[in-house]
């Protein structure tokens, strides 16, 4: 907004503008973030090639359902098909402008409008996110929730809090994947419980 933005604004100041039409920008940030978009991360694309290295860690069966929670506007899920060429791919978004323009980009996707809290991850063989810290803890407690214990969670740059992850991989960019398999953090979650029930040492992961 302020790399482009001011200076934008100062050239068009030089025309003559109506005084509503400052209102446009506006309209359209409220349109490609709604309110309650700003309640998790906002547009950050993953890099086209930022998953190459995940099948090596985590290979996928053809036709597997993969899901980037929070599509923005399809980099992820181009990623992804980089990465997995023969997998089904999904993506969620709920803004509506990055949500038309991901169905437009990644016509090979089923991309939904919606929130990615409301849908279930229970059929998803890997979920992927690009979200912010703040989101991971809730993301522990859905892919907990919801996923079987075969299946995987990928989280670009934020690892789950107090979670010992399955592989950490580099990208070839300044960006890092936490790589975790729903079974291993329900046994941590198991062990931790009852190394608290028993009084014993607790290994935080
Ligand atoms: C950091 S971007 C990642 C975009 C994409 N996954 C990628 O890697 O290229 C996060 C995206 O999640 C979307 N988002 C944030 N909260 C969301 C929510 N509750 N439901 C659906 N999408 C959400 C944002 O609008 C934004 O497009």
């Amino acid at each position: 907004m302020v790399a482009a933005g001011f200076p934008l604004a100062l050239v068009v100041t030089g025309v003559a503008l109506p005084a509503w039409a400052w209102l446009i920008p506006l309209l359209i940030l409220v349109v490609a973030y709604p309110r309650r978009g700003w309640s998790d991360a906002p547009l950050f694309p993953t890099p086209h090639d930022a998953l190459r290295a995940l099948p090596a860690v985590v290979p996928l069966r053809e036709q597997a359902h993969v899901l980037d929670a929070g599509c923005g506007v399809g980099d992820g899920l181009m990623a992804l098909r980089r990465a997995y060429p023969a997998v089904q791919l999904h993506g969620i978004e709920y803004s509506p402008i990055l949500w038309l323009l991901a169905r437009l980009r990644c016509a090979w996707a089923k991309v939904t409008r919606g929130d990615l809290w409301s849908q279930s991850w229970r059929d998803f063989d890997m979920v992927y996110l690009f979200q912010r810290p703040e989101s991971m803890l809730r993301a522990l407690d859905k892919a907990l929730a919801e996923m079987p214990g075969d299946r995987w969670l990928v989280s670009l740059d934020f690892p789950l809090p107090g979670q010992a992850v399955h592989a950490q991989l580099e990208t070839g960019s300044r960006h890092r994947l936490h790589v975790y398999r729903i079974q291993d953090l329900r046994r941590a979650g198991r062990e931790r419980k009852n190394a608290q029930a028993f009084g014993g040492p607790v290994d935080k992961g």
